[in-house]
Formats: C-alpha cells, sequence, structure tokens
C-alpha cells in the first residue's frame, strides 16, 4: 500500500505536462491588486493601444489598436481558468485611421471598424483570419473632438448597427440639436448601409445629449444601456466645483426591439443639464437642496431640465470606457480608463455594477453614488503613476467559453479575468 501511495504522488506533478500546456507567465507593466475571489493573468502584451475587443465566433480575439495600426487577429490556447496564451496572432487590417470600434455581424461574416469620420465593413472569415471587399458604410462624422466611436449589433435586433459620437469639445452648444450629430447614438439597419454609403445623420437617434458615451452595451432582456463621460472643469454660479463633479453616468436607452418606448429619441440633457455626484461642495443654497444624482443646469441654478435621467451615477471624471452584462443579467462589469481632470486620480480600474435579472435594471439607483459599483482590479496605488505608469482599462470582451477579456490601452496588454461571471 504504501509503495502504491508513493506512486501515485510522484505522477501527479507529470500530469499537466502530459496533458496539456502551461502558458508562459507574462509579468505585468503596472501590478493590479484583485477583489476577493477574482483574479487576473496578462495574455497579450506589446500590442499598440488596444481599445475594441471582439470575440469572432471561432473563439479568436480582435482588437482595434489605437495607436495607428488597425485590427490584430489573435488566436488563443485556453488550457482551462486563466491559463490561456496566444497561439498566433497577425494584423488583420492595416488602417492606422481605425482608432476604437469594432463589431461584427451575428453570423460572424461581417466585420465593421470605425475612423474618427468613417465606419467600414470587410466580409470576415474567422477561420483563416481574412478579410475582403471592404466598403464604406456610414460617413460624416464630426472630426473635430472627441474621436473615437462606439459600434454595436444588439443580439435582440441583429439587422442593425448603433454607432456613437461624441462632443466637438468639452461643452459642444450645438450638441444640443439632434441635428448636429453629435453626442449621440443611431440606428443603422445592415441592409441599408450594405447597399451604399449613408451619411451619420440620416440614421435613426436612438438618443442625444449624451456627451461622451464611449461603452455601449445590452443586457439579456434586450435593453441598451450606455455609459456617459461627463463634462470637465465644471462651475455653478461661478464656483469651481468640477474635482468631484458631474456624475459619469450610466443611461438607458430602452428595449433596443421597442420603437416606441419612453427612452427612444429622447434627450439626456447634455449640453445642459449634468448629474451631480457630489452636492457638499455647490456654492449656498444648492449644497442643501441638491441631492447625489439631482439634475443640474450648467453654470446655474434651478431652471428645470427635460432629460431622460441617468440610472446611476459615477465619481466624476472616472471615464468609464466600456459595460459587459453576465449570461445571467445578474451583473455589468464597467471599465473606468481613470482621470486627467481631477487631483488626486481616480479611476483606472474594473468595477461590477449589480443588477436584477428580473427588471434588467441596476440594483442600485442614482443616489448610491459610488456605491453602486463594486471595485474589482484596481492599481496598487493612483497617486503613486496614474495616469502615465497605471494599466487603464479600455475594453472589455466574454469569450466564447464565458470569460472575461480587459484592454489596457496604456500598457498595450490584454488580460483574462479569473472570477468574473
Ligand atoms: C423584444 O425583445 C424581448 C427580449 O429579447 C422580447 O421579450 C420581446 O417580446 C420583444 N418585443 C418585440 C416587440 O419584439
Ligand atoms: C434608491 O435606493 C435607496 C437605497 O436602497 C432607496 O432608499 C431609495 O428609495 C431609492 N430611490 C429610488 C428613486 O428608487
Amino acid at each position: 500500500m504504501v509503495a502504491i501511495h508513493s506512486a501515485v504522488v510522484a505522477l501527479l506533478p507529470l500530469i499537466p505536462s502530459a496533458l496539456g500546456q502551461t502558458c508562459t507567465n507574462i509579468a505585468p507593466v503596472n501590478a493590479a491588486t484583485f477583489a476577493p475571489g477574482y483574479e487576473g493573468r496578462v495574455v497579450v502584451n506589446g500590442l499598440k493601444g488596444p481599445r475594441g475587443l471582439i470575440f469572432d465566433i471561432q473563439g479568436n480575439l480582435l482588437t482595434s489598436e489605437q495607436s495607428a495600426y488597425g485590427v490584430r487577429y489573435i488566436q488563443l490556447t485556453d488550457n482551462g481558468g486563466t491559463n490561456i496564451c496566444v497561439k498566433s496572432q497577425k494584423q488583420l487590417i492595416a488602417d492606422s485611421s481605425l482608432n476604437h470600434g469594432i463589431a461584427l455581424s451575428a453570423n460572424g461574416k461581417k466585420l465593421f471598424a470605425s475612423s474618427k469620420s468613417t465606419v467600414y465593413s470587410w466580409d470576415y472569415d474567422g477561420s483563416t483570419g481574412t478579410v475582403s471587399n471592404k466598403k464604406t458604410v456610414i460617413t460624416g462624422m464630426s472630426t473635430s473632438g472627441h474621436a473615437t466611436r462606439t459600434l454595436l449589433v444588439p443580439k435582440s435586433q441583429p439587422n442593425i448597427l448603433l454607432v456613437q459620437v461624441g462632443s466637438n469639445g468639452n461643452l459642444d452648444t450645438g450638441a444640443a440639436q439632434p441635428s448636429s450629430g453629435r453626442s449621440q447614438i443611431r440606428i443603422f439597419k445592415l441592409a441599408d448601409i450594405d447597399a451604399g454609403p449613408k451619411a451619420y445623420t440620416t440614421g435613426e437617434i436612438l438618443g442625444y445629449g449624451i456627451r461622451n458615451n464611449v461603452g455601449i452595451a445590452e443586457d439579456p432582456h434586450g435593453g441598451i444601456f450606455s455609459v456617459n463621460n461627463g463634462m470637465d472643469d465644471m462651475t455653478v454660479s461661478g464656483k469651481d466645483v468640477h474635482n468631484t463633479n458631474p456624475c459619469e453616468e450610466l443611461n438607458y436607452h430602452g428595449r433596443i426591439n421597442d420603437t416606441s418606448s419612453a427612452e427612444r429619441g429622447k434627450s439626456y440633457g447634455y449640453p445642459t443639464c449634468h448629474s451631480i455626484f457630489d452636492p457638499s461642495v455647490l456654492p449656498s443654497p444648492f449644497n442643501t437642496q441638491f441631492k447625489v444624482g439631482d439634475t443640474i443646469t450648467n453654470g446655474a441654478s434651478s431652471a428645470a431640465c427635460t432629460r431622460v435621467a441617468p440610472k446611476l451615477c459615477f465619481p466624476a471624471h472616472t471615464a468609464p470606457l466600456d459595460l459587459k452584462f453576465n449570461a445571467a443579467g445578474s451583473a455589468a462589469y464597467v471599465t473606468f480608463h481613470g482621470s486627467w481632470n481631477r487631483n488626486p486620480p481616480d479611476g483606472y480600474r474594473l468595477s461590477r455594477v449589480a443588477w436584477n435579472p428580473q427588471t434588467g435594471q441596476p440594483v442600485a439607483n442614482v443616489t448610491s453614488g459610488a456605491g453602486a459599483a463594486e471595485n474589482i482590479m484596481v492599481n496598487a496605488n493612483n497617486n503613486a503613476g496614474c495616469p502615465n505608469r497605471c494599466f487603464r482599462p479600455a475594453g472589455l470582451a466574454w469569450s466564447p467559453s464565458g470569460k472575461l477579456f480587459l484592454s489596457s490601452d496604456t500598457t498595450n496588454e490584454i488580460w483574462v479575468i479569473g472570477g468574473a461571471n
């Protein structure tokens, strides 16, 4: 018995190498700290500003590289858990104008990517990692101010493409008009844009008056949610309140298949109406009149704002860039790229927002402020090095086997996050 037992023990260390590979550890550029139950591992490094992140239906990872490269195709070897490494990678599309937006059609055969001004499509073959038949599909997007465009083909309505354009500056007065084509999300039918290029302002407006809505996602009910980057350098009645105001917002746009929802085509208030994150710093009497999440008009007092109010209010300048729902609809993960307009720095993290799978809405509400989000992955010390020596989360994607991947555009890495579900 003793002899057999020893033999079994001796064999155990051999099993992993006999049955599978162990990926080489890639040291992160900046170490991350994880909440209990979570872990992370760098899967790919040495990229060129990875931003948008999607999986094709074959399980390959595609990322838009913002620093003048285009789109990269990455085949992965998955040895279980976070033991995932690169099998092969190559540049799929060389186009230095492509800077963020990336989406695939439901059948995985049409790839969309965007520059500041234009959305293009390609026929895509995920098994060979090849594209062909490039077409210009949407033209004439604003070329001043916020440069990234976010693209989404909703699962519950896969015959459309949502396209986001941000403001042309910090306070874009023209964006109050939907016809400006800025600070809004528009809806395009895939069949229409495939037939020939369409001007951005010909799309149906899903929502407008949203300063820079970089993350757009669909929950399992077909509800569309987005995360917005609020204004910088905010003052109220001449008082500088910008360090802790306004909120970064989570907004709801209704179910995408519900053309008569209360939110469809409505204004979310920018550039006039903003949400307060920190009422205590407002000048009197607003400091006692307002609570977290209330709406204030820009630079002034209490004029009425007609707008769709946000569902959640995140800390000022934390810069949410993406959100993705888990399959159960019980959580949304949000990347906060991090601040430049506040002291001390804030953001630079991946957070989890608890969701109610029955209602399809967040568990917390706008009055919860920072309490709506639980931090999952943070820099050890934002004050020490952010924004220049920090990881800065940008894009999120679920692999077909249900693992969460995250891009960091300053450290040029893609991570897999263990424990996220
Ligand atoms: C919209 O989609 C939801 C969920 O996918 C579905 O339950 C609902 O019936 C759909 N409504 C319409 C009008 O198609
Ligand atoms: C927001 O949440 C708080 C705490 O759960 C609750 O007391 C409050 O009634 C909620 N407000 C709204 C408008 O739902």
